[in-house]
């Protein structure tokens, strides 16, 4: 009986592969509460002035570990798009290019720029910008594109810089998914203009949240202290440009954190680097699953999130949903829709009277057809988070043991309708 249950998938009422927890995120431990205590008690906890002492010290880390000359602490990595981008001088009305295929805010950054986000489609076999789709569609008013290193690759930043120079394009590297990559040996963040990082709960450093560009132009630089510190010139600057600026300020309180945080960032990555190739290799023997291509430009790859290709044909015919459904219900967290195809999604809908640019542009012609990235978001990826790979090979074990699980069991899946799925779901948690 034991057994029978064991063998029957979670979801129908049978006992998850995985019950014990898994690692912790954020790590952390007697350092960082070391670092808060330590500001704290000192009372200097704000971002002003900018920069302030602890946000600089962490900056100038942070920067040096990316091969940059200069790093700006902001309050997140969407406003750190949005700054980095005006402080490029892409102008109001520009159209900048991003991938259909990251979170929104790589788009709507563009939007707060009062710049017009233009969609290109993904290589389908490493989620990363297609740079064909890119430079299909440079017109006379594009002045920028911002690659996303994804998940766990980087963008082909020497394609997208031949592009880029071919014609006067700036280059902003999304970089939010990608603390401590490198590409032929560089870190990401120093190959564009600017690299836009988050400290984001989920992202590999986190304060809570908080953001920072690199970048080694020191205009670059100067207008980006006047941007997120209410237009007040850096000092020792020579940018005297006039700007109107936010306050985007990171507190010292988080740099404190991030300081620690960044230290932990090599241990955690040979870690998660280890557990990833056991993944990488038990993923090829089992039919229907995809490994990504990882180009071997990318010397030191980050792993925000481990994703794979779920072809349903190998699983009985099930929807990518109902065996993420399945996957969770073993004991394995994971999602699915994990990012939508931009041009299709609910959070970037054009609102003509907040951004009349971009409604004009998209009232100018369709948008640009982006079928990887629509075969990706919904019937393909699989999103694996970072922390799954911070344990011991047993972790690796468990995920594997559950993904096959599902696909004995697929055919017993097959035909329900996702509602009726949820519903398992739901009667699975109330037990
Ligand atoms: C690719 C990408 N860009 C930008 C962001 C925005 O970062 P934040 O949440 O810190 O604003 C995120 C994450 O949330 C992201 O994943």
């Amino acid at each position: 009986m034991a057994n029978r249950s064991a063998a029957e998938l979670a979801l129908l009422g049978g006992t998850p592969v995985r019950t014990e927890p898994w690692a912790q995120w954020p790590a952390r431990g007697p350092e960082e509460e070391r670092a808060v205590i330590a500001a704290l008690r000192d009372g200097d906890w704000g971002g002003f002035p900018l920069p302030n002492e602890r946000s600089a010290a962490f900056a100038r880390a942070f920067a040096k570990r990316h091969d940059c000359e200069h790093a700006l602490c902001v309050a997140n990595g969407t406003v750190s798009l949005e700054v980095a981008l005006q402080a490029m001088g892409v102008e109001p009305g520009a159209e900048v290019i991003v991938p259909a295929y990251t979170f929104e805010a790589t788009a709507s950054a563009a939007l707060f720029a009062d710049c017009i986000p233009v969609f290109a489609d993904i290589d389908p076999g490493a989620w990363t910008i297609d740079v064909d789709s890119a430079a299909a569609l440079v017109t006379q008013r594009t002045q920028a594109i911002v690659p996303v290193h994804l998940a766990m690759t980087v963008a082909d930043l020497d394609a997208i810089r031949g592009l880029a120079s071919r014609h006067g394009l700036a280059v902003l590297e999304d970089c939010a998914h990608a603390h401590g990559a490198r590409w032929r040996g560089r870190g990401v963040g120093s190959w564009g203009d600017a690299g836009s990082f988050s400290f984001q709960t989920s992202k590999l450093m986190t304060a809570g949240e908080g953001g920072i560009v690199t970048t080694s132009d020191a205009a670059i630089l100067d207008r980006l202290h006047a941007l997120v510190n209410c237009g007040r010139q850096r000092p020792g600057g020579s940018s005297h440009t006039p700007v109107i600026g936010h306050n985007y300020r990171m507190t010292d309180l988080q740099a404190a954190i991030l300081k620690v945080q960044l230290g932990r960032l090599d241990e955690q990555h040979e870690l998660r680097q280890r557990n990833a190739s056991r993944l990488r290799a038990a993923i090829e023997d089992i039919g229907g699953l995809t490994n990504l291509r990882i180009d071997p430009r990318v010397t030191v790859q980050a792993i925000y999130q481990f994703v794979f290709r779920f072809e349903s044909g190998a699983f009985a015919g099930i929807d990518r949903d109902v065996f993420v459904a399945a996957l969770q219900a073993e004991g394995v967290p994971a999602d699915g829709r994990f990012y939508e195809s931009l041009p299709a999604s609910e959070l970037l809908r054009p609102d003509a009277d907040r951004y009349p640019a971009w409604s004009a542009a998209l009232a100018r012609g369709p948008a640009a057809d982006c079928p990887h990235a629509a075969r990706t978001a919904y019937r393909e990826s699989v999103w694996l988070p970072h922390q799954l790979l911070l344990g011991g090979a047993s972790d690796v074990e468990d995920i594997v043991a559950a993904v096959l699980k599902v696909q004995r069991g697929a055919a017993e899946l097959a035909g329900l309708e996702l509602e009726q799925v949820e519903r398992l779901r739901q009667a699975r948690s109330a037990r």
